[in-house]
């Protein structure tokens, strides 16, 4: 048999019959982490698996055959889930599984996080998997390109080079690496034509898209399903794909617009920006989202006498359209969700332990406000008491995703522990920001608050992914005000008599 392959690949290189030229789209996502879109925390937030599906959809239409390639660790968003979160994960990852289906999924390695909920459950949701030390082939007219699952660069070349005298004109391995591994790794592999390495060193890198390399590039794409990696290969019988030089003007040009898109944004984003400026700056935004769209997709010129590709991210910028089919999963899983939570919290929902004498506690703004009437009339001039509202808007005040940012004491004692329990706490309340105030209540003292004048009071909402613009020193001046961190009018009255 191997003798066999081994005369079929010498005849081939010697008479070179020639098969028609063709050509063949490749999309990947990598590291998805459960997401199915974005928060909608911030405004013109990356991701969401049906933009991904539209643009998968755009390509489609011209004729083009398109591959689309999961690298992995895109079902679920940790090792293990809790118990109270399974029916809203369990319900994710089908939601998940059928939107790959839908848009025409073509092969992905399972990660580690793929098994959070077991094997067996992830097989049950039926997608095509190539297991690790495998190859997939996948046909593009005459030519086959192979997709490798494997634990490195190394042990990916092995099953390369076999690939390629079996025949692969394009091969791909998929490796859960972080980057400057891989890129070690691929110094050896010179059957690989591209890496996709999966796991990236820490939270902070995997924000990011990074390709690097010569003739096996490595590629990095940002996670939570925010970019994906377009990679368009021309066949034309002539050898080891070539990456196409030449393209590098291009690129920079990419780069620079980017670095304009990311700061527009930003302007856009800053609180309190309002009426004809911020339309004035989202019109500009969407302007050069379209042109960067645009000029990626231009067609790079390829060489007529080999077998050639090229490369560039796609960020699945808020902008761009999405697919109908792959919203109406969403729309459904939007839908079931909250009830399978409030279901679960009614059959096997905790309390909240209470506030104790020996412990710190939540006992909600109303406590408070009584006492504090300015720093209240402050509180209510912000966005704050609106949190749990701006969840009732768009229907998710039952996910679990969204809930902890958006009540006052998640998961803390006298806070809120169950879905269907959160009357009192429904806002980011004063003792988010100043910490339980049971013990302050008793004896009303300093000693048992917190001021909470300092950046770590809040990025433990305000992070990078849900207010990826934040920055304390614009943001806190937002939230004070006369009798609230600054000093009252002279003709303010008299603060309530206080009688511990
Ligand atoms: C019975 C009246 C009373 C209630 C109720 C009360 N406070 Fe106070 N609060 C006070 C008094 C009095 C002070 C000033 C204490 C001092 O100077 O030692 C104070 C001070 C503070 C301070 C300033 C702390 C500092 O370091 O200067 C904060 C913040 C605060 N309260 C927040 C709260 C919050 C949050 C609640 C609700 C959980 C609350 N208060 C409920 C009376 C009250
Ligand atoms: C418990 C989570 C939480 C904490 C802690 C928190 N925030 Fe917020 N913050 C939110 C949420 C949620 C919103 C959005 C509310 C809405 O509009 O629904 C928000 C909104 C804001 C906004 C309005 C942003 C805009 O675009 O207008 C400002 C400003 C802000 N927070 C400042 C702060 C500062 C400063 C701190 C720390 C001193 C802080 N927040 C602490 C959750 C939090
Ligand atoms: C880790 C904390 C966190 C989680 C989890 C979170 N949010 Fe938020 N959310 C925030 C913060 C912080 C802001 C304010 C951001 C800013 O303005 O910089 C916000 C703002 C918002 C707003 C904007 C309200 C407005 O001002 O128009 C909406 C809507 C929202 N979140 C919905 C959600 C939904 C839906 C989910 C779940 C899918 C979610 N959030 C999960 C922290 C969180
Ligand atoms: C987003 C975070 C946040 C929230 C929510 C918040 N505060 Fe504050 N509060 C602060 C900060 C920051 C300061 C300023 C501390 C300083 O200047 O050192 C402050 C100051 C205060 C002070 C001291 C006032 C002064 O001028 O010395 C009191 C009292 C207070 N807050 C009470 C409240 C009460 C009551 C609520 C709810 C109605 C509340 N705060 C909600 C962040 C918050």
């Amino acid at each position: 048999m191997l003798l066999l392959l081994l005369l079929a690949a010498c005849t081939t290189r010697e008479s070179r019959p020639t098969r028609p030229p063709t050509k063949a789209i490749l999309y990947f996502s990598a590291d998805l982490k459960g997401y199915l879109g974005p928060c909608g925390c911030s405004e013109n937030m990356r991701g969401g698996i049906s933009r991904a599906a539209g643009e998968l959809a755009k390509a489609r239409s011209t004729g083009v055959p398109v591959f689309f390639i999961d690298a992995g660790d895109g079902l679920f968003g940790a090792p293990s889930i809790p118990e109270d979160a399974v029916p809203q994960q369990e319900r994710k990852a089908k939601a998940l599984a059928q939107a790959l289906r839908a848009m025409g999924l073509s092969v992905r390695a399972p990660g580690p996080m793929d098994d959070a909920r077991g094997e067996a459950f992830r097989e049950s949701l039926q997608l095509p998997e190539v297991r690790p030390g495998a190859v997939r082939w996948l046909a593009a007219g005459a030519y086959q390109v192979a997709v490798i699952s494997a634990g490195d660069v190394a042990a990916a070349e092995a099953l390369a080079a076999k690939a390629r005298r079996d025949g692969a004109a394009f091969i791909v391995a998929l490796v859960p690496q972080a980057m400057e591994a891989a890129l070690r790794g691929a110094l050896t592999a010179p059957s690989v034509d591209l890496v996709i390495a999966s796991k990236p060193k820490d939270d902070f890198t995997a924000e990011e898209s990074r390709a690097a390399g010569g003739t096996t590039k490595v590629v990095q794409v940002q996670n939570k399903g925010r970019t994906l990696l377009r990679v368009d290969v021309s066949f034309r019988d002539g050898g080891k794909v070539e990456w196409v030089k030449g393209s590098s003007e291009r690129d920079r040009e990419l780069s620079a617009l980017d670095e304009r898109i990311e700061l527009l944004r930003a302007q856009v984003d800053a609180p309190g920006l309002g009426g004809e400026l911020k339309g004035l700056k989202q019109a500009k935004l969407n302007e050069l989202v379209a042109r960067r769209q645009a000029l990626a997709e231009a067609a790079l010129p390829f060489p007529v006498d080999r077998n050639a590709a090229t490369f560039h991210f796609v960020p699945l910028e808020s902008s761009l359209p999405r697919d109908p089919a792959v919203q109406a999963i969403e729309a459904a899983y939007d839908r079931d969700v909250g009830l399978l939570n409030l279901e679960w919290a009614k059959q096997h929902g905790k309390d909240c332990d209470p506030p104790a004498a020996d412990r710190a506690g939540y006992v909600g703004s109303a406590a408070c406000v009584g006492c504090h009437p300015f720093a209240e009339k402050v509180w209510q001039a912000t966005k704050h008491p609106r949190a749990y509202a701006s969840l009732e808007e768009k229907g998710k005040q039952n996910h679990l995703d969204c809930i902890a940012c958006h009540v006052t004491g998640w998961k803390q004692p006298g806070g809120v522990c169950r879905i269907d329990a959160t009357l009192g706490r429904r806002e980011v309340g004063c003792e988010s920001c100043h910490g339980p105030g049971w013990r302050h209540i008793q004896v009303p003292v300093k000693e048992h608050l917190k001021r909470g004048k300092d950046a770590a009071t809040c990025t433990g909402c305000h992070d990078r992914e849900n207010s990826p613009h934040f920055e304390f020193e614009t943001y806190v001046q937002k939230v004070l005000g006369p009798g609230h961190g600054q000093p009252l009018p002279p003709d303010a009255g008299q603060l309530p008599r206080v009688t511990p």
